[in-house]
């Protein structure tokens, strides 16, 4: 699917002078309902995560603590985003090639997704999911 699709989604903030407070609906603040959660956190410097793409996968991806990188690729294009703010993410669309990297010491990535594990949903090697980002654009 196109990169186009994927794009930052502002989600809900209350500020207040003795602290912040984000909160996040699914199928409200973003299009998809969330079925799981993770996050990332303790890596170490110069890591990359990802380098895969998901087939059927929704997800939403937000710096909780820190900043890292995010480089998509549908295949066609390419794009980076560089995440540092709890008050926002990226939604990734399926069929969208993705590695995270240049964690800063602390960095925390949480990430919501539309469905539970399921390792026949990624897609691990590049060639693969080149060869099917180019047979369904
Ligand atoms: P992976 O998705 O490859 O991590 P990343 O994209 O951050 O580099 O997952 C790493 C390992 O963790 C892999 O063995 C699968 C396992 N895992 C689960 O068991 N459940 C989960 O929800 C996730 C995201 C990963």
């Amino acid at each position: 699917m196109s990169i186009e699709k994927c794009r930052l989604v502002d989600v809900p903030k209350i500020s207040n002078p003795s602290g912040n407070l984000t909160f996040i609906e699914g199928g409200r603040h973003i299009p998809f309902e969330i079925k799981r959660v993770y996050y990332l956190y303790d890596v170490p410097g110069g890591a990359e995560r990802g380098g895969h793409a998901h087939k059927a996968l929704h997800q939403l991806i937000i710096a909780m603590s820190g900043s890292f990188d995010i480089l998509l690729d549908d295949g066609y294009q390419r794009k980076s985003y560089h995440m540092n703010r709890s008050y926002y993410g990226l939604y990734l669309c399926p069929m969208v090639w993705r590695e995270i990297n240049n964690f800063s010491s602390g960095a925390v990535c949480l990430a919501l997704a539309s469905a539970p594990y399921d390792e026949s949903d990624y897609i691990r090697n590049y060639d693969v999911f080149i060869a099917a980002a180019r047979t369904n654009p």
